[in-house]
């Protein structure tokens, strides 16, 4: 199984490209269930999801094309069988966009259920209820969901709580329906908006994305389209927390600023200098950075994604901090493997309280999802010697060639097995 060494204490200097979005390019993709016509799109990230995801997809029938850059398009002329088996789902649980599209385009669907996950729970609830009131019949059976409708129609949907998925699927499902659907308390997330737009140009009747309520006017088709996927907000904040932490100076190129207010605030407050383009952001870190509170919350707030990546920062900053999270349950995995490189950390319910200290040490860590090895990732970075990150597959999930681009900047890291 593959491990990152990284040898610590050299500020990350230079610059980087940021990839495409992961949790834009995978509803992106689902969204070429819903027509016959060919989707093509650009600025795809090279995966483990990404690659899951086109497995799932070519399992159904979709042929699959992409070039030698970061193009790939999807042609659902045909499609096989609308299931989604458990082998492919529980590897990754936003197989779960397959649902709506499916249901929409083929009438029926059989997709497992997702189960739980290392971050928490996790329930497709909302997934569930929001087709019902579309009007799918809808069983769970032997752990999958099978749903089956003629035809959906359109309803006035409200979520109890705000999903980016739930979101996604559920508009890409209302874009078939007959008549108006209203998807109210909505997700916000500019993943949301990314999505929106490619089926707008697909020929969906949509507004309102970015904002809670979402409006979409059920056509009879779609058709093909190009698109280009955005900029990944979470691998540019992890690149700048990791500059931060380190006391670098990096510029990320093909990143959009403009969708990571709430992150590059906390990064200021914690002593950064930033400055952005359209879409390049430069960040350098003078001295010691500074403890900063963060709570996390859906979109435009403080993300999730990135809690992790802020606490590897807290945990050498100067003063206390506190860390809140209010989306997963069981978000702070990374906690416990930070204290192996001498982070001072105490949880209490849905709160860690971080006491930065002057330095880490090299060990041996674990990575347990995608979002704490990049947290372990920016710790092993400054912390004094060598530290081994194990089990990475989980970062290859979500960060595009990562031990490439950190050497660019300086980092001294390699891939083992
Ligand atoms: N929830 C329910 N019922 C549902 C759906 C969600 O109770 O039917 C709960 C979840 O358990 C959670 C909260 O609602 O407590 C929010 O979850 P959400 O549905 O928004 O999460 P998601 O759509 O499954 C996406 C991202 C995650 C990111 C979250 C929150 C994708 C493919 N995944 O997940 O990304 O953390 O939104 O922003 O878009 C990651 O990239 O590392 C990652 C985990």
């Amino acid at each position: 199984m593959d491990k990152l060494v990284i040898q610590g204490g050299a500020p990350l200097s230079g610059e980087t490209r940021i990839s495409g979005a992961k949790n834009a390019a995978l509803p992106l993709m689902c969204a070429a269930l819903l027509t016959r016509e060919p989707l093509a799109l650009s600025n795809v990230p090279h995966l483990r999801d990404v690659t899951t995801m086109l497995r799932l997809l070519g399992q159904m029938g979709v042929k699959v094309s992409r070039d030698d850059r970061s193009g790939a398009t999807l042609h659902a002329e045909r499609l096989a069988e609308p299931l989604a088996p458990y082998e492919l789902v529980k590897t990754m649980r936003a197989s779960i966009l397959v649902l709506g599209p499916l249901v929409a385009r083929c009438g029926e669907a059989r997709v497992s259920l997702p189960g739980g996950c290392a971050i928490g729970l996790r329930p497709v609830d909302l997934h569930i209820k929001g087709l019902q009131a579309l009007g799918a019949e809808i069983e769970v059976e032997q752990g999958y969901i099978a749903a089956r409708a003629k035809r959906l129609t359109g309803a006035r949907i409200v979520m109890d709580l705000v999903t980016v998925t739930g979101t996604e699927n559920l508009m890409m499902a209302a874009c078939l329906a007959q008549g108006t659907t209203v998807l109210e308390n909505a997700a916000r997330e500019p993943e949301v908006v990314d999505l929106a737009r490619c089926l707008s140009a697909m020929g969906a009747r949509i507004s309102g994305a970015g904002a809670d309520v979402i409006t979409i006017e059920g056509v009879a088709s779609l058709h093909g389209a190009t698109h280009h996927i955005m900029p990944d907000r979470i691998e540019t904040g992890t690149f700048l927390a990791a500059a931060a932490a380190t006391r670098g100076r990096v510029s990320l190129h093909g990143a959009d600023p403009a969708i990571l207010d709430a992150v590059l605030e906390k990064l200021r407050e914690a002593g950064a200098e930033l400055e952005s383009t359209k879409d390049t952001i430069s960040l350098a870190m003078k001295g010691r950075p500074r403890g900063v509170n963060v709570r996390t919350a859906p979109y435009p707030a403080f993300p999730t994604d990135m809690q992790a990546q802020l606490m590897a920062l807290d945990a050498v900053a100067s003063g206390a901090a506190t860390v809140t999270e209010t989306i997963f349950e069981n978000r702070f995995m990374h906690a416990l493997e930070m204290q192996r490189l001498g982070a001072d950390i105490e949880i209490s319910g849905n709160t860690a309280v971080v006491r930065g200290v002057e330095k880490l040490q090299g060990a041996t860590v674990m990575a347990t999802d995608l979002r704490a090895s990049a947290s372990l990732v920016i710790a092993a970075l400054v912390a004094d010697g060598e530290t081994t990150v194990d089990r990475i597959y989980h970062l290859d999930r979500g960060y595009e060639r990562i031990e490439e681009k950190l050497a660019q900047l300086g980092a001294r890291i390699r891939r083992v097995n």
